[in-house]
């Protein structure tokens, strides 16, 4: 890709670059954005290091774009973020970072860009383009980020056991990528993330589930939760999905593996409807059928009730994972206790009263119950 041409398409660009010249200071398009600019996406959070002080650089920046342009310092993460119509863009100055083992918050020191990149969680990550004029538009890649964009894989800088373990938020991130953009997890990197997967305990549960969201809202969320599973994370941060995982056989009699039917009743789902909560709902609606499971020598394995005492563990799920407790989850609560009602219906003979109370029921999520079903 012709880094140059694309950053001449975009005034933004050479407006930092002279700023950061002027103050003496070398600047770099970096991350996420690079990230993005291969992959063709368009993203309007723009991340800039600089070798020097950031936030002084972002405040000439937005001093050169016009009086009204607000900065925002963040003083405690020597950040600053500058937004100038639909971009934000924010700037900080290159660091290294070195960790303790009971936090995930570094210490940091002024560093190189070197010493910038090698601190970053992926190699896909890793890139930069220099908005230097010496030499403005070349690509910063000393971990093979763009072959392994175009190979489709997760893997980690340095050394996965040491990055994971300073940063252990990083292997929900790493699931997270690899189920928003179908890349494979390179085995290395794998193998330390379910090495270090009991490290999650120091990461609060807010972060943790703001990634567990993106891998639902993920194109095939089926892929991110069979790597949550594989590595071992599934059982630490949701036990009850992991639960649902096996099948068992008596008198030659199995019943279905519902974590793979619960995977699959997502998946479909996804492909028409990309709300959250609707998506919640396919992921909780058979959660209570370890708990509810029998076997009957006539009928052999039931699940009675199950939709019943799935609702009623929807408060405690969502509570425990920092899910809100509004008329979100109580949506998804009515989705799970209702979700075999319409299928009831066609099957049995079909009761005007019978359709009446679940019209009553389901109220405005009634469209919703039946994309479920
Ligand atoms: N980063 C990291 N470790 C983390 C979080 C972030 O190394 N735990 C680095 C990565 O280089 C990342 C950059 O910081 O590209 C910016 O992080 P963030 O804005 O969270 O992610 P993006 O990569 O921009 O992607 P997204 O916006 O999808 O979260």
């Amino acid at each position: 890709m012709n880094y140059k041409s694309y950053l001449d398409k975009h005034p933004i660009f050479n407006i930092v670059s002279e700023s950061a010249e002027k103050l003496g200071v070398e600047v770099y398009v970096i991350g996420g954005y690079v990230r993005d600019l291969q992959l063709k996406k368009d993203s309007k959070d723009i991340d800039f290091v600089c070798v020097g002080d950031g936030i002084i650089l972002a405040k000439a920046i937005a001093k050169s774009l016009g009086k009204e342009v607000p900065v925002v310092v963040y003083k405690k993460f020597g950040t600053a973020l500058v937004k100038y119509h639909d971009l934000e863009m924010e700037f900080v100055g290159a660091r290294k970072e070195s960790y303790q083992s009971e936090s995930r918050k570094p210490n940091v020191e002024a560093g190189t860009l070197q010493q910038d990149l090698d601190r970053r969680d992926f190699t896909i990550n890793a890139l930069g383009i220099s908005l230097n004029k010496a030499n403005y538009g070349n690509l910063i890649d000393p971990f093979g980020g763009i072959e392994a964009i175009e190979k489709k894989v997760i893997e980690t800088p340095l050394d996965p056991a040491i990055t994971f373990s300073d940063d252990p938020l990083r292997i929900m991130r790493a699931v997270r990528f690899a189920s928003q953009l179908n890349f494979d997890i390179a085995p290395e990197t794998f193998e330390a993330i379910t090495n270090n997967a009991e490290r999650l305990k120091i990461v609060s549960q807010e972060r943790i589930t703001e990634e567990l969201n993106k891998i639902i809202l993920s194109p095939l969320p089926s892929y991110g939760f069979k790597l949550l599973y594989q590595a071992g994370i599934l059982r630490l941060i949701f036990p009850e999905m992991a639960d649902l995982q096996g099948v068992e056989v008596i008198q030659e009699k199995g019943h279905k593996d519902n974590f793979y039917h619960t995977l699959k009743v997502l998946d479909n789902l996804s492909k028409t409807s990309s709300d959250l909560w609707l998506r919640w709902a396919a992921i909780l609606h058979d959660i209570a059928k370890p708990l509810t499971k029998k076997f009957d020598e006539k009928t052999g394995w039931t699940f009675h009730g199950h939709e019943d005492k799935g609702a009623k563990m929807v408060p405690e799920i969502f509570r425990r994972l920092r899910l809100p407790l509004n008329d979100k989850m109580k949506k998804v609560k009515r989705l799970v206790r209702l979700h075999l009602r319409p299928i009831a219906l066609v099957k049995e003979e079909i009761s005007e009263s019978a359709i009446r109370r679940l019209l009553f029921e389901a109220g405005e999520d009634l469209e919703d119950l039946l994309l479920l079903c």
